[in-house]
């Protein structure tokens, strides 16, 4: 099975890069399943319905998020209906929406968990505890299963790594949205990477208009989050599953220079 996970989408050039380039990956590389971060697709700062729906109709079959998904409250109504839409599993209970699900296409079934790390993030419950109680309830319907470990601290998503360990086929980091290059597959046959990065422009600082930054940082006033449109890069990672044992077999970065002007 061959699972392509998009770092977080950032606004609409982020959507534009997956538009033109996913069609293509999928019928090159032979993917079955495509997942994305969406918490940024919509003006960089969460994601409404509409949104979704376009980028479902590029090809993406499930849309993980984190902090940033409640940015829109248009987005809760679907959050509480649409189960391919997920957000943290470990926000406390009562909570709108799904932390996990199970996605299918040609009579192949994948489970999709998504988690929030609480280093230097809001104090949810903790990650570790849901992790296991996703598993478990995913494990009834689903033998491959993949987490979106939604994080700033590298530290907490190399620890979830190792938790997770042979209990899921991959973790796969997001949030900080830098691609980091330490991708690999544990021990006990689960791939693993700290960030798999963005769809979004590398003239940036994360995404957002480098100048629009700098002023916060120099004068750390309130600023208008303006996304960057030039240079735009789509990272992604795409995972070898053996379905027979949910092992990984292979796990291998992609970043693909993505600006429609190049
Ligand atoms: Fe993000
Ligand atoms: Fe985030």
């Amino acid at each position: 099975m061959k699972i392509l996970f998009i770092g977080d989408i950032i606004g609409s050039p982020g959507r534009s890069a997956v538009s033109l380039h996913l069609p293509g990956l999928k019928k090159k590389e032979k993917i079955d399943f495509v997942l994305a971060n969406g918490e940024n697709a919509a003006g960089g700062l969460g994601l409404t319905p509409k949104v979704a729906e376009q980028l479902f109709s590029y090809g993406i079959d499930a849309l993980t998020s984190g902090n940033h998904i409640w940015d829109k409250k248009d987005i809760l109504e679907t959050l509480a209906k649409d189960n391919r839409i997920l957000r943290p599993a470990n926000y406390p209970p009562g909570v709108i929406g799904f932390g996990s699900t199970v996605i299918s296409t040609q009579g192949k079934k994948l489970g999709v968990i998504n988690l929030s790390g609480r280093v230097f993030m809001r104090e949810l419950d903790c990650p570790f505890r849901a992790a296991l109680r996703e598993i478990e309830d995913l494990k009834e319907r689903v033998e491959v299963v993949v987490v979106d470990m939604h994080a700033e601290a590298t530290s907490e998503k190399i620890a979830m790594g190792w938790y997770l360990d042979g209990k899921v086929s991959a973790v796969i980091g997001t949030h900080t949205h830098v691609q980091t290059a330490d991708e690999r597959i544990l021990p006990e046959g689960t791939a693993y990477i700290t960030d798999v990065g963005m769809v979004g422009s590398l003239d940036s600082v994360i995404g957002v208009k480098k100048d629009v930054i700098l002023e916060r940082f120099l004068t750390q006033l309130p600023v208008h989050l303006d996304i960057a449109k030039k240079n735009v890069v789509l990272h992604a990672v795409l995972v070898e599953i053996d379905e027979d044992t949910a092992k990984a077999v292979s796990i291998k970065r992609i970043k693909i220079k993505a600006d429609e002007s190049s």
